[in-house]
């Protein structure tokens, strides 16, 4: 397995001499990238030396000539790890500028990115900061933490570079699950439904997608072939993950069916509308002194028709529900026909619609259920297909 090993300008760049040396021993052969600042601290000498391989720095670096080595490095990676990587690389890597060997080599990776912040902790504190980072999170990249502590420059707070077998391990984890879905088909409802009013309004939910796209963006990562039906929502889907667009719920029933012919694993992670506008008017509807009724008439419930049309599939349903009371949940997997449910209590704070976090309550058909922390959604998600798969 190959490793690009980015590293960056912090004080702690001399401990990805040792982190370079642990994941040589994990297997990996390890190609080291440093930043201009990343040479102030530590050698392109001590890298080479090290890792047996040429060391990149200068975008127009071509240790092979002819052979753009920030395209070549990219694709022969099969995992990227930026350690440590500072707020200027993070803000830079959330951006997409490409200013630099490094940031130009992850820009042209499709390869996962684990990142391993290390600065001053008023720096890592900073909103530009923790935005690059949920930005880049949201984006599927796997963040290790930094550590509260004493920091070089004499100031005591989260900053420090996570231990060098606390990164090895993320890495291993982030390439040795990769192939667990291989051959697999998941189709994936995500995001709210729109049923129009007239032809400018609609009624609609607060769901962002958010949820569904870490899902799809996880089973990709297990090596899933992912396919989404996703209402119109602003979350974005990694490359890879194949996307058909809809409005209605009608719509989105349709067109699940047909894409759901086949799958393995079928995710309901849709907030989808439970009515549709039976009294739709084409235009404009004008405004008048009068009451307007609209006549609202059931939609078609998505998730058990794709139950009942896919009897081998393995088929998971959402449940956002203002309580912590299981048995509502429960209730609706067994109307619907569903392998497992996964619950969110809404009514509590950071979780469920329109949030960057979750916590999940997996209940299955035989009662049973367990519970995951309070995580990001795209850990929640690496959480449900963990126990998905131990159950399935
Ligand atoms: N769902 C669906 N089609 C619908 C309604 C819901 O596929 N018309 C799916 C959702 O994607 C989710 C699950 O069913 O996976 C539960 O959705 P939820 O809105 O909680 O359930 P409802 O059936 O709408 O029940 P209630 O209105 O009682 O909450």
């Amino acid at each position: 397995m190959n490793a690009v090993l980015g590293v960056s300008g912090s004080i702690a760049a001399y401990r990805a001499a040792d982190l370079a040396r642990e994941l040589m021993r994990a297997g990996f052969t390890v190609r080291v990238c440093l930043t201009d600042a990343a040479q102030e601290f530590v050698s392109v000498a001590l890298f080479e030396a090290l890792t047996g391989q040429p060391c990149l720095i200068d975008t127009f670096d071509e240790p092979e000539r002819g052979r753009m080595a920030h395209i070549d490095w990219a694709r022969a990676a099969d995992v990227v790890v930026v350690a440590p990587a500072t707020a200027n690389t993070l803000n830079r890597l959330a951006a997409g500028v490409g200013d630099d060997m490094l940031t130009t080599l992850c820009l042209a990776s499709t390869r996962p990115l684990v990142l391993a912040p290390a600065m001053n902790p008023q720096m890592y504190l900073h909103e530009a900061t923790q935005a690059s980072l949920a930005l880049l999170e949201e984006r599927g990249a796997v963040i290790v933490e930094p550590l509260e502590g004493d920091v070089a420059c004499g100031e005591s707070g989260q900053g420090k570079l996570a231990s060098i077998p606390e990164i090895v391990a993320a890495v291993l984890e982030t390439v040795s699950v990769s192939t667990v879905l291989k051959g697999k088909k998941v189709v994936i409802t995500s995001g709210p439904t729109r049923e129009p009013i007239d032809d400018v309004r609609y009624i609609t939910n607060r769901s962002s997608g958010k949820m569904g796209s870490a899902l799809a963006r996880a089973a990709l990562r297990l090596g899933a072939d992912v396919t989404v039906v996703a209402g119109p929502q602003t979350a974005r889907f990694p490359s890879g993950v194949s996307v058909l667009r809809v409005e209605t719920a009608q719509e989105m029933h349709d067109l699940a069916l047909t894409a759901a012919k086949g799958a393995d694993y079928i995710v309901g992670a849709a907030a989808v509308a439970d009515y549709h506008v039976a009294n739709r008017t084409s235009g404009k509807l004008r405004r008048t002194a009068e009451n307007l009724e609209l006549v609202l008439s059931p939609n078609p419930d998505i998730i058990a028709a794709l139950a009942a049309a896919n009897p081998g599939a393995t088929v998971i349903g959402f449940a956002a529900e203002p309580t912590s009371d299981l048995s509502v949940a429960q209730a609706k997997l067994k109307r619907k026909g569903l392998f497992a449910i996964a619950a969110n209590d809404v009514s509590q704070a950071g979780q469920g619609f329109d949030t960057d976090t979750n916590k999940l309550d997996l209940v299955f058909a035989d009662g049973r259920s367990v519970s995951s922390e309070m995580m990001s959604k795209n850990q929640c998600a690496r959480w449900f297909w963990d126990q998905i798969l131990k159950e399935s």
